[in-house]
């Protein structure tokens, strides 16, 4: 059935005379899908106006250039419904009688609508430009479909402000796709890989600070436009000339399905479009091209050309865009080798920056990392005259890119009873260089005005999106002189996390009904997402007069975490004065709920405090930002399927700055009352064992069954357990006094003994008794390895 329309369409294109084409649809009139001649022509006939076949009984509205014989495949500029075709029967275009211009499906539906309303007389008109136009007998335009572009831009037909040019998902599928042209909050006109896991911008160069790009942040007028000459310019200072300039031909602007913005242009009808301009020469620069886990590589022959690395196979053979997945799921730890890619470079999702390490300490870092597929390994000399190499570590492996030019080699981590006998190559680097602990980028910026008037204005221009945070902090590092060189080409941008809207939330969480929990300063609600992943939705309160400071410390802080014992979060929105966080949704709660329904038995218990310890022992000391919690309690410990605790709810936390001496000082007490150290109160600095007294709280709550916040003040638990546990090194019987009797299940006295010795110690009054998270973790692991042999622990 489809077919013969699709025959028929040459015919009637070109001879106008037998069509029932008029040049306006009026009132009460339709276009029936059925009629092969029901079109709209412009006046010069360079453009039409009909039912468009997309698929097997399937029909777009929509706008396209009449080309003799272009079959199904004619150059479409416009589209009503390209995600929701309609049925090649009783389907209708239909301007009512209220002004209302709609399209019905098999006639009943209504899938796209105007929502026009007008009393007199209105004509649906397309115009010579292209433009579809709804005006009424005063000449006023009700709606034009220039004002609603879906891939394609016309001459003179302005991008503005809050709209965008989305591609095709392929050259035969018309429906949206993960690309998209937009003005970003910054003003700037960029391209966008939106997928929806995955957002990130990839035009200009987003290596490139804006004013390099030759871009402007000030006009916000959001502009952007082509005209007759072809000079395509933008409100941003961009502009470009196409090949062709001064050339009086037809042209259109359109982003394709493989994510590249090109300009086409052609003399005539009758000739084929050539593309006289386009924003990105290299394929393989445009990000999520071959999805993730492969290696795009540029072949100047056929174009772009992906491939999985090895292990990996392709995910759908018909869709690069999924990329590869594994071809085993493997958790590799130390034992394992490293196959050397020469030249290859996966653009961000980096846990950390390392610069001055060897390729050994490199490997070390990644091995020791379950989730840790590979590294980037840099030695050059490009702007870096103490010849220090770099090593960044991965933990997800997107926007794989090969080209001679990259003198960065990748790493990827592979069984060592690997089925590939490569062996791993040497590296360039044979002088073995010295390394000296991380220099940790944060603690080196002086807290000083003008630095903090600096953040505070760039965060203003560059808004709340990612790249704009990404941006802040390479202004920071370059207005900063000493130890900056090194960071320069280093991109910091943790893009593992998308933007979402706030209708999208709304949705997801059927309009904010089920709460889930409350954390500090928001309400937590249950949400599904379009994806079908299952979602915790934080929503900001907007009484919190700290509700925007405290939202980007959210975002810019998980954004940047990944480890299994911290939550992972998903995405944001920032849309007015709204601010939500999504992040995973754990299924069986908090430990205080499992705490309070004594769900839980000795050896979760403990496994529970060995997982919150590597998480804040991660948190305090191995990420690239030292970030203290500030509100470790029971509420703010989730616990996954298998009862794997993540450290949740970093709204009070705060990247640590310290000044000279080590210390830093925060303006006002945070924190839950029960949990809190005594250096508030007292006004001590805070170091990170704040974070370290509250997390004994919360062992000597697990082990107790007595909470600081509703049972005992928190010193006198501390006290009441001291008492009762006199002499327990020597007599394992007195522990008895202490433990929760509700908790079923016998304990292993060893492990009871080294998690009460470490609660006390970490419950300290004096912060500096108090161990590290990371001797925490190293305590706890004692027991492991010794397992129930007896193990020295004494108790003071
Ligand atoms: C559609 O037309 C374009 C340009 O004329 C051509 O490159 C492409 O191969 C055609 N596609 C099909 C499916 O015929
Ligand atoms: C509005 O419609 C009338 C009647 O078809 C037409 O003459 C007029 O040019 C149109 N005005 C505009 C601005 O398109
Ligand atoms: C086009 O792509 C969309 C999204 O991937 C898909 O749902 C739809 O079925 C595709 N349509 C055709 C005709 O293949
Ligand atoms: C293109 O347009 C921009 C902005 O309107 C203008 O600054 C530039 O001079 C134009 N270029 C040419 C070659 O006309
Ligand atoms: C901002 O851009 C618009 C459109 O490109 C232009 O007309 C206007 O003059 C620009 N404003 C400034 C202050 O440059
Ligand atoms: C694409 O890359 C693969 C793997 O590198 C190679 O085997 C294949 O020949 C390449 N295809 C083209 C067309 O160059
Ligand atoms: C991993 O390394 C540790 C110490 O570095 C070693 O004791 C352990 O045996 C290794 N694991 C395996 C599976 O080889
Ligand atoms: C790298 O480490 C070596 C050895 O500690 C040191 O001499 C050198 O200055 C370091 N380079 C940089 C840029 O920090």
């Amino acid at each position: 059935m489809a077919i013969i329309p699709l025959l028929a369409l040459p015919l009637i294109l070109y001879s106008p005379s037998l069509s029932s084409a008029s040049d306006s649809l009026t009132k009460g009139s339709s276009l029936l899908v059925e009629n092969t001649n029901d079109l709209l022509i412009s006046p010069r006939g360079t453009f039409i106006a009909g039912f468009f076949p997309v698929g097997d009984n399937a029909y777009c509205f929509a706008i396209w250039f009449d080309e003799p014989f272009c079959n199904n495949n004619c150059t479409i500029v416009w589209m009503a419904n390209r995600d929701q075709p309609v049925n090649g029967k009783r389907s209708a275009l239909s301007l009512l009688k209220s002004g209302n211009l709609i399209l019905t499906d098999a006639g009943r539906i209504t899938v796209w609508a105007t929502d026009t309303v007008s009393e007199s007389s209105v004509h649906l008109q397309l115009q010579e430009s292209g433009n579809l136009v709804l005006n009424n007998s005063e000449g006023d335009i009700l709606w034009q479909s220039f004002d609603f572009p879906t891939n394609t831009l016309l001459l003179l037909q302005p991008l503005s402000k809050d709209k965008q040019l989305v591609s095709s998902r392929s050259q035969t599928n018309y429906s949206s796709g993960f690309y998209k042209l937009l003005f970003d909050n910054d003003n700037v006109l960029h391209l966008l890989f939106a997928s929806p896991s995955i957002t990130s911008l990839y035009w200009p160069d987003p290596e490139l600070l804006v004013f390099e790009a030759k871009r402007s942040t000030y006009n916000n007028s959001r502009r952007a436009y082509f005209d007759p000459l072809g000079n395509f310019s933008s409100s941003d200072k961009f502009f470009s000339k196409s090949a062709d300039y001064g050339a009086n031909f037809q042209r259109r602007l359109t982003i394709d399905s493989d994510g590249n913005l090109r300009l086409y242009s052609r003399e005539d009808k009758r000739e084929a479009w050539t593309v006289s301009w386009q924003a990105i020469s290299q394929p393989c620069s445009i990000h999520g091209i071959c999805g993730p886990n492969s290696v795009c590589n540029y072949v100047p022959s056929s174009g772009r050309n992906c491939s999985c690395l090895r292990g990996f196979k392709m995910k759908d053979v018909t869709d690069w865009s999924l990329g590869c997945e594994p071809e085993i799921k493997l958790c590799l730890t130390n034992e394992t080798n490293f196959l050397r890619l020469t030249n290859v470079q996966f653009y961000g999702y980096d846990y950390g920056f390392y610069p001055n390490y060897t390729l050994d300490r490199c490997k070390e870092v990644c091995s020791q990392r379950c989730d840790c597929p590979g590294f980037q390994f840099r030695f050059s000399k490009h702007g870096n005259p103490n010849n220090t190499p770099y090593c960044f570590v991965k933990f997800r492996l997107l926007n794989g890119f090969r080209s001679p030019s990259f003198e960065d080699d990748f790493y990827l981590k592979v069984p060592i009873t690997s089925p590939y006998p490569a062996p791993v190559e040497e590296s360039r680097l044979h002088c073995a260089v010295e390394i000296t602990k991380l220099d940790r980028v944060y603690t080196k910026i002086p807290e000083n005005g003008t630095l903090k008037f600096l953040l505070w204005f760039a965060s203003i221009v560059g808004a709340i999106e990612f790249t704009g945070i990404f941006l802040v902090w390479c202004f920071l590092m370059r207005t900063h002189q000493t130890s900056v060189v090194v960071k320069q080409d280093y991109l910091q941008v943790a893009t593992g996390f998308r933007k979402f809207t706030y209708t999208e939330l709304e949705k997801a969480t059927h309009g904010f009904r089920e709460e889930i929990g409350r954390g500090a300063g928001g309400i937590v609600y249950r949400g599904v997402l379009s994806d079908h992943r299952i979602a915790a939705v934080k929503r900001l309160t907007d009484e919190a007069s700290q509700g925007e400071a405290q939202f980007r410390a959210e975002v810019s802080v998980i954004g940047k975490l990944n480890h299994m014992n911290l939550i992972e979060m998903w995405g944001y929105c920032a849309e007015g004065k709204h601010r939500l966080v999504v992040y995973e949704c754990m299924e069986h709660g908090s430990l205080a709920d499992n705490l309070s329904s004594n769900t839980l038995d000795w050896k979760q218990r403990f496994n529970i405090a060995l997982g919150v310890a590597k998480g804040l022992s991660y948190l305090h000391e191995e990420c690239l930002e030292w970030v203290l919690h500030c509100d470790i309690k029971p509420q703010n410990i989730l616990l996954d399927l298998g009862y794997q605790p993540k450290v949740s709810d970093f709204g009070l936390s705060h990247p640590l700055k310290t000044d000279s001496h080590g210390i830093s000082r925060l303006s006002r007490i945070r924190g839950t009352r029960g949990y809190i150290a005594p250096e508030w109160v007292l006004n001590l600095p805070i170091t990170s064992k704040v974070d370290v007294y509250s997390y004994g709280m919360v062992l000597l709550e697990m082990v107790t069954g007595k909470s600081p916040t509703a049972d005992i003040e928190d010193r006198r638990l501390v006290t009441w357990v001291k008492e009762n546990i006199k002499g327990a090194s020597a007599m394992d019987l007195s522990m008895e006094k202490i433990v929760n009797p509700d908790v079923e299940g016998n304990y292993d006295k060893t492990q009871m003994k080294i998690l009460v010795g470490v609660a006390l110690k970490c419950a300290n009054e004096d912060k500096d008794t108090r161990p590290t998270m990371r001797q925490v973790v190293e305590m706890l692991l004692q027991y492991e390895k010794h397992n129930s042999e007896s193990v020295e622990f004494t108790i003071e």
